[in-house]
């Protein structure tokens, strides 16, 4: 059976964490819907057309190293503006949601444009500079070298970005259950979204 749980949220609010999580528990299928516009980043960064690259986009494009770095997001949330990239990027989504065993896809518009039907919402929220540490110490664990007002800098220019935008805007649908992590652990974090799925009908 069809069961789709939609989360959606700004950059490092913890809805990538909490989103493999709850696919574990529920035991289906997960799409981190940020990849999908990361590839399409990457491809820009190398010179390729952003629309071009979009309706090209493959199951392999999500593979490629080096995609969750600060360039190929900054990358990302400015292809993510352009309203052909998002349309060429909408059937293979709603295919994903729409599997057998369920489906937790995450992003910014799953809830609100993606999957509107989805049974489970939850937005997932948490202040700019706890997301910011979150980005910077991830960053550090991977070997990058940043600088933590620059990814501050980064999550705030990103949260307008993806606010401001015409098409598709980040925003909770109006039946979304809203989670702030800002001071919760992973652990409460996870339980509170596990909670708030069984309480939409979710059944592990
Ligand atoms: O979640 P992330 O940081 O990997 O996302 C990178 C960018 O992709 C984000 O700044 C905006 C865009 N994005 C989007 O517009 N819609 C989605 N469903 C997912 C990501």
């Amino acid at each position: 059976m069809a069961f789709t749980i939609a989360i959606d949220g700004p950059a490092a609010s913890g809805k990538g964490t909490i989103s493999r999580e709850v696919a574990r528990v529920f035991g289906c299928a997960h799409l981190d819907t940020g990849l999908l516009y990361r590839a399409v980043g990457r491809r820009m960064l190398d010179g390729e057309p952003p629309i071009e690259a979009a309706r090209a986009l493959c199951a392999a494009d999500l593979e490629v190293e080096g995609l969750r770095t600060p360039g190929v997001g900054d990358a990302a949330s400015k292809v993510a503006v352009i309203p052909e990239v998002r349309a060429a990027l909408v059937d293979f989504q709603r295919a994903f949601a729409r599997r057998d065993g369920g489906a937790v896809l995450d992003g910014r518009d799953i809830g609100t444009v993606i999957c509107p039907e989805a049974e489970a919402k939850l937005f997932v929220i948490a202040s700019p500079e706890v997301r910011a540490r979150r980005r910077y110490d991830e960053y550090v664990t991977a070997g990058e070298s940043v600088d933590f007002d620059r990814v501050l800098e980064d999550v705030r220019a990103r949260d307008e970005r993806d606010m401001g935008r015409a098409d598709a805007p980040l925003r909770p649908a109006e039946d979304a259950v809203q989670i702030d992590t800002t001071t919760l652990s992973i652990d409460e974090a996870v339980a509170t979204a596990i909670a708030a799925i069984e309480a939409r009908g979710g059944v592990r």
